[in-house]
């Protein structure tokens, strides 16, 4: 890499997206000017997602395709975190003000009041603030001044048990890296894809990789709901494995989804049939393409079906104006958009990775948590940095005020 010469090592950021079927690292540069750049990425098949063995070794290489692209060790990575093991739930905190007024301290005390929950919900992921309430007024969005006696406040908190918190840091620990932060995937690809257009008129972000489907809402600068369901591409695969004329194994079925599978039935030719290697070397079979469209859009149909009841049921249907992004490998499948456009009753896009540079070869959804890892790790360090500096004035104002005082003292 030509600039690799001028990088600083706190430059750089890592995002890990360990998926169900895949391993991404993703290696970025913070420019001075607060975008990023993507140096590289580290890319492989992941076989066994549940065992720690395969996961670790996985890893191990994906690191190793990274080292001749950056002169540093990889070390602190952003890593993305989903599925049905991911809950979200509201919880509400009330507190009386001390002062009559609403200060910043105040806020935080309310906050951090709703977010304490108990120990069996599991580790806590994120808490979004949602909007306040002072006395009987409700739906405010930064009370911060205003007179009352009580200040009530929303959040959600995304939790996730312990234990799986815990073995995904185990496997990227003992791959030799440090855990930085957990980022709820579907939050990180949000970062990728979404346009501020969509944000300010509410938007839903839904990843289909091939463990789970997630979802996450977002209404301007809040996120109003998260949610995962367990059936995604695998479950395609799985049924394409079923449905042809000839029984196949699921390496099989997931080669020909890929190959011949697709949702747009209006393409096809008709009569087109494709080759399947039958059991026991008896040659191939001659299937229909388009019995294996119809198999594998009736699971999509209703992957989108279930998270649209669920929407429904959250009542978050109403909120997406902006309408809904989807991301993740599934993607692929040609027309997928317009059978979620036909569920939904909404308009839908694919969100394709936007705003890194560097991104041209990357710019496919199914790279869209890994690169949004990046953006949500480069935003959360220009924060610290933010913060380290208005400490370090914080700091010298008072030096210069006490050299001012002594000062004072010696002449007067
Ligand atoms: N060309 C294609 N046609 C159809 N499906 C595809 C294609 N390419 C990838 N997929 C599917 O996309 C899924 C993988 O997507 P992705 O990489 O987003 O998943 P993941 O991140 O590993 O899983 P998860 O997010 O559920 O943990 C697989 O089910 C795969 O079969
Ligand atoms: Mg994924």
């Amino acid at each position: 890499m030509d600039d690799n010469n001028e990088l600083r090592k706190e430059d750089l950021v890592f995002g890990l997206d360990v998926g169900t079927s895949k391993i991404n690292l993703f290696a970025g540069a913070m420019n001075p000017d607060n975008t990023v750049k993507i140096l590289c990425c580290g890319a492989l098949p992941l076989k066994r997602p549940d065992e720690l063995d395969d996961v670790v070794e996985t890893l191990q290489n994906v690191i190793r395709q990274l080292e001749p692209f950056i002169d540093f060790d990889v070390r602190d990575v952003y890593v993305g975190i989903a599925g049905n093991h991911v809950s979200s739930v509201n919880y509400k905190g009330l507190i009386t003000l001390p002062t009559g007024e609403v200060r910043e301290v105040d806020m935080e005390r309310v906050k951090n009041l709703a977010s304490t929950i108990p120990e069996t919900a599991g580790q806590i992921l994120h808490v979004f603030p949602g909007e306040y309430t002072l006395d009987d007024q409700a739906g405010i969005r930064n009370p911060k001044g205003l007179n009352g006696r009580r200040l009530g406040v929303e959040v959600q908190v995304v939790t996730s048990p312990s234990n799986v918190i815990l073995n995904l840091d185990k496997s990227v620990t003992r791959a030799g890296l440090h855990v930085e932060e957990l980022v709820l995937e579907p939050l990180a690809a949000a970062s990728a894809v979404l346009t501020d257009d969509e944000r300010e008129l509410g938007v839903a972000l839904i990843d289909i990789g091939a463990g789970s489907s997630d979802i996450a809402v977002f209404v301007g600068e809040s996120v109003r709901y998260t949610a995962s369901l367990d059936i995604a591409g695998n479950k395609i695969t799985s049924d394409i494995s079923q449905c042809l004329r000839v029984p196949i194994s699921l390496s099989k079925a997931e080669d020909i989804k890929k190959r011949y599978g697709t949702c747009r039935m209006s393409n096809l030719i008709e009569d087109e049939t494709f080759p399947v290697p039958s059991v026991g070397d008896r040659g191939d079979v001659q299937c229909s393409r388009k019995l294996l469209a119809q198999v594998i859009t009736a699971r999509v149909f209703e992957i989108f079906k279930i998270l649209k009841e669920d929407l429904e049921k959250q009542k978050m249907d109403s909120l997406l104006n902006g309408g809904i992004v989807l991301t993740g490998g599934c993607c692929a499948l040609e027309g997928i958009d317009a059978v979620a456009e036909k569920v939904f009753g909404k308009s839908v896009r694919i969100g394709y990775p936007r705003d890194v540079a560097g991104v041209q070869s990357y710019s496919n959804p199914s790279y869209a948590t890994g690169i949004g890892l990046l953006l949500y790790a480069a935003k959360q360090r220009r924060r610290e940095k933010r913060r380290e500096t208005g400490k370090q004035i914080s700091v010298s104002m008072k030096k210069s005020l006490q050299w001012f005082k002594d000062v004072l003292k010696t002449y007067f």
